[in-house]
């Protein structure tokens, strides 16, 4: 865990940070996903091989919305968002494609400001649903997203990567804009700085 007090910021991802988010999103993988996904396919998995496709993310626009959370120069998180792929989707529902936390700053309120700041951009570009898909067995990532208020909402896909095939299930909640009261995170770009547990609390035992 993340010593107590130590600040950490929220922004819009840069072009700039397609390395580190892709050496990022290997890293968690590597450190979560070992007994859920094939060992060989995790073992053999390089920062390269998600770096074309976040170099393309983070130069485009308006579509994905990328949110870092960093402390200081190290990148500890980042969640990106984009209208709906699902079929049954309509102009309403926004997806959070991905969030990651790197395993050294687990259980620190990361996910869940990354979270929370997620669903506020989809909502303040007027979806009024979030959804998003998970690893049927992730059961970590499951009750995190259960507390914060997702449900799984009974759809499931099968996820080829070409080297295994996964089952993905589908969670969903209704997103709320900021709200007088409540001290959600600023995500515009080089927003301020923010504890993340001051970010938390207002949400803990209200939602899932
Ligand atoms: C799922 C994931 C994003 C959660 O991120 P996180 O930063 O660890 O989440 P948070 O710290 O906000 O909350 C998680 C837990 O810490 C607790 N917590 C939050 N703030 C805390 C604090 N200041 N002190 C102690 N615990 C805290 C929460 O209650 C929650 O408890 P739980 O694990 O018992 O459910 C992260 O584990 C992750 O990246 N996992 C691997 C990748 C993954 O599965 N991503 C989802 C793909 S769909």
């Amino acid at each position: 865990m993340r010593p107590e007090g130590t600040t950490v910021r929220l922004r819009r991802a840069r072009p700039s940070d397609a390395r580190a988010v892709a050496e990022l999103h290997v890293g968690t993988w590597k450190a979560a996903y070992p007994g859920l996904l094939p060992q060989d396919y995790l073992d053999d998995l390089a920062p390269e091989d998600r770096l074309g496709d976040w170099e393309q993310a983070l130069a485009a626009s308006p579509w994905p919305v990328v949110l870092v959370a960093e402390e200081g120069p190290t990148l500890l998180g980042f969640a990106s968002v984009a209208p709906s792929r699902d079929e049954d989707a309509d102009g309403t529902v926004g997806e959070v494609q991905t969030l990651y936390v790197g395993p050294r700053a687990w259980r620190a309120g990361v996910g869940t400001a990354l979270l929370e700041a997620a669903g506020e951009a989809l909502a303040e570009a007027g979806f009024t649903t979030g959804t998003l898909w998970v690893l049927d067995v992730n059961d970590r990532a499951r009750r995190f997203y259960e507390r914060n208020g997702w449900w799984a909402d009974g759809a499931t896909k099968e996820h080829d990567w070409v080297a295994f095939v996964a089952t993905d299930v589908r969670y969903r909640r209704a997103l709320e804009g900021p709200s007088p009261g409540r001290s959600a995170p600023e995500v515009h770009a080089d927003a301020g700085p923010f504890l993340p547990g001051g970010v938390n609390r207002p949400h803990e035992g209200t939602d899932g």
